[in-house]
């Protein structure tokens, strides 16, 4: 399918029907934490998922064969589903607000292979099979740059552990980030866990024709970023 064609498609949302609600920049700090570490505290967390049935999630009843975590207001998992309407996508968003309004839109135009979840990713992906997932993707997370806020991001060795194992042998990651620090991090990260060979893209050989919310609003601010596709070792 050529762009035009994406671009056709993709227009044909109305979008002014679904009002963005004032959503906030983060979601309660707890919520960046994995549920195991709160003890007893009351509040407003997303539920743990230890399995999920895919007859309750896409119409066709099948597992998703992408990820993408972190979705945000869900522009690349909606476009991404209308691009490759035979691939099921599942986004990961711990704020409700979005997730909710992401929701709305899929239920309103009837996109059967997309669905985003309430969720924080830090809990890991026991509900999606070994070996299962095609692409994950991990797209523009907050860079928490104050030092005391590191252990805030999601991007972790448990987080890369899971991803691993949830990705066919054949499976790809995909990272984009417009922090120079935030991708030393990811990279750091990266080499210490070992399971992933890493390749910067920088030649323009991106295989993913959607743009996400943040990189569309990067490439019209001109803010440069980066972008890496792992594979498995
Ligand atoms: C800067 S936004 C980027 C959104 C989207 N990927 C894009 O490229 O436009 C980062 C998103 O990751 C979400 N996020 C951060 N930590 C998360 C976690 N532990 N689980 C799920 N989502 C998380 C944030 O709420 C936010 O919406």
């Amino acid at each position: 399918m050529t762009l035009f064609l994406l671009d056709l498609m993709t227009k044909y949302i109305n979008y002014a029907q679904y009002p963005v609600p004032r959503i906030r920049h983060h979601a309660k700090p707890v919520l960046y934490f994995p549920l195991k570490q709160h003890r007893g505290d009351r509040f407003n967390y997303p539920a743990e998922i230890e399995s999920l049935d895919w007859k309750n999630i896409f119409a066709g009843g099948k597992p998703p064969a992408y990820i993408d975590i972190g979705c945000g207001l869900g522009r690349f998992l909606i476009n991404m589903a209308l691009f490759e309407p035979k691939k099921n996508i599942l986004g990961f968003e711990v704020r409700q607000g979005a997730v909710e309004w992401i929701e709305k839109v899929i239920a309103g135009e009837k996109i059967p292979n997309a669905r985003a979840l309430w969720y924080s990713a830090v809990n890991g992906f026991k509900f999606i099979k070994s070996g299962s997932i095609e692409k994950a993707f991990y797209f523009f997370p907050d860079p928490w740059v104050k030092r005391r806020h590191y252990k805030r991001r999601a991007f972790s060795a448990e987080l890369l552990d899971e991803i691993h194992r949830v990705l066919k042998p054949s499976g790809k990651l995909y990272l984009m980030t417009d922090v120079p620090e935030v991708d030393g991090f990811q990279q750091e990260v990266m080499t210490a866990h070992g399971g992933f060979k890493y390749k910067y893209v920088t030649d323009g050989k991106w295989d993913l024709p959607i743009e996400t919310n943040q990189e569309e609003f990067c490439i019209r601010k001109k803010i440069p970023f980066i972008r890496m596709v792992c594979r498995m070792k």
